[in-house]
């Protein structure tokens, strides 16, 4: 009855079950994985978010592939202030950075076709690559002192079915940056091999530390696809707006804009009061992202307080995003320490085995936790070693 693509494996793994019994028990629990900023206690101004709702133009019904013009123009907007052009005829509006995804991976691939992913990185890409037909081959992020590329490695995954390259910049959960000289050669290798560059920027707004990252939006080199939204951007991911923006020489661009076209306008998916109201949701960014800074930071610093009081454990360098990546003792398998730091000390923790981390010993803290359930969550986390 059903294609084979849809025969996934639904059986909960050991953790999720241990966090039902651990909820079903009505036991306390310290989370250390919120990701949902609205939950995790930051201020939004309510009225400005509901009034904008509220415009009167959303009674008509203005049907346009690529989004409404004012819509696009606050987008364009958003990178003027970054520094960096975009124009509203290469902006396409979506539901969500995911929708982003499918519609780049509907333009670039035939079944099987492959695109390269970082690894470790965020796990979404598995689904939407097999509803998409698409097979995933991962390039490697090596640690040294900060996380880089391994090029050599990513040059060997290409094959001739290789059809473009994600990055996730900065990388969730690593929390690292694409450096100026890791862009060009990504944009050499891909321009040489006609293949695509999909950026991933949700995050990149929240650096930590020296001058603001620049944006693939501006890469003229190779076809580029930036990805952002307003999920992390102005924490508004009940919003469901974000946008693709095509970038790159101008053939390939005006190829992959008339092909985004037909397939955004078969589906219109994003409504009209949320397109009328992005400008002001684009505007809430500021005061939001200065409280998530803000936060990760003071929580950076009672990590490494506590770090520093023990030797068991370490952490990684982060340059930006809503996570730590912690180097523990791997006595044993990342999931089981996950489920007895859950039933031993009620601290909610995800294994780096969720985002593809190839060693044990690595587990993953959102630092968007509010900062004493932080404190506390780190306090029974670390009393482990
Ligand atoms: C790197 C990355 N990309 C995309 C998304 C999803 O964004 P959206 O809510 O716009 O689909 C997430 C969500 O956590 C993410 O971490």
């Amino acid at each position: 009855m059903f294609a084979k693509r849809t025969n996934w494996n639904l059986t909960a793994n050991r953790l999720s079950e241990a966090l039902a019994a651990h909820r079903a028990a009505g036991k306390p629990q310290l989370d250390l994985t919120v990701s949902n900023p609205t939950e995790c206690g930051f201020e939004y101004d309510g009225a400005a978010i509901l009034d904008a709702l509220r415009n009167p133009a959303a009674l008509s019904y203005e049907p346009n592939p690529r989004g409404l013009e004012s819509a696009r123009g606050a987008v364009a907007g958003y990178y003027a202030d970054r520094g960096t052009s975009a124009s509203i005829e290469d902006i396409f509006l979506t539901t969500s950075t995911s929708e982003a995804y499918s519609y780049v991976f509907r333009t670039l691939c035939d079944p099987g076709d492959e695109l390269l992913i970082p690894s470790p990185s965020y796990p979404l890409f598995g689904f939407l690559a097999e509803i998409h037909d698409v097979s995933l081959v991962r390039y490697p992020l090596l640690y040294d002192h900060g996380w880089q590329i391994d090029f050599h490695t990513l040059e060997q995954a290409v094959t001739p079915r290789t059809r473009g390259v994600i990055v996730v910049h900065p990388n969730n959960p690593t929390g690292h940056f694409a450096k100026s000289g890791e862009m060009a050669q990504l944009s050499s290798i891909c321009s040489e091999r006609g293949m695509a560059i999909i950026a991933d920027e949700v995050f990149l707004d929240f650096a930590l530390e020296g001058e603001r990252p620049a944006s693939f939006v501006s890469n003229r080199e190779a076809l580029t696809f930036t990805l952002s939204g307003l999920s992390k951007i102005s924490g508004l991911p009940q919003m469901k707006a974000a946008w693709l923006i095509a970038s790159g020489p101008k053939q390939w661009k005006s190829g992959a804009l008339s092909r985004l076209e037909v397939i955004a306008d078969t589906y219109l998916s994003v409504n009209a009061p949320v397109q009328l109201a992005m400008p002001r949701f684009i505007e809430q960014r500021h005061g939001f992202q200065k409280q998530v800074i803000e936060r990760v930071r003071r929580n950076l610093v009672e990590l490494d307080g506590q770090l520093g009081a023990q030797r068991a454990c370490f952490r990684l360098k982060v340059e930006g995003g809503w996570c730590a990546v912690l180097r523990v003792p791997a006595t044993r398998s990342d999931e089981e320490m996950a489920i007895e730091l859950l039933n031993a000390q009620g601290v909610c923790v995800h294994p780096g085995h969720f985002y593809d981390f190839p060693s044990e010993g690595t587990l993953i803290v959102s630092l968007l936790s509010p900062e004493q359930q932080f404190a506390e969550g780190t306090r029974r986390l670390l009393s482990a070693w």
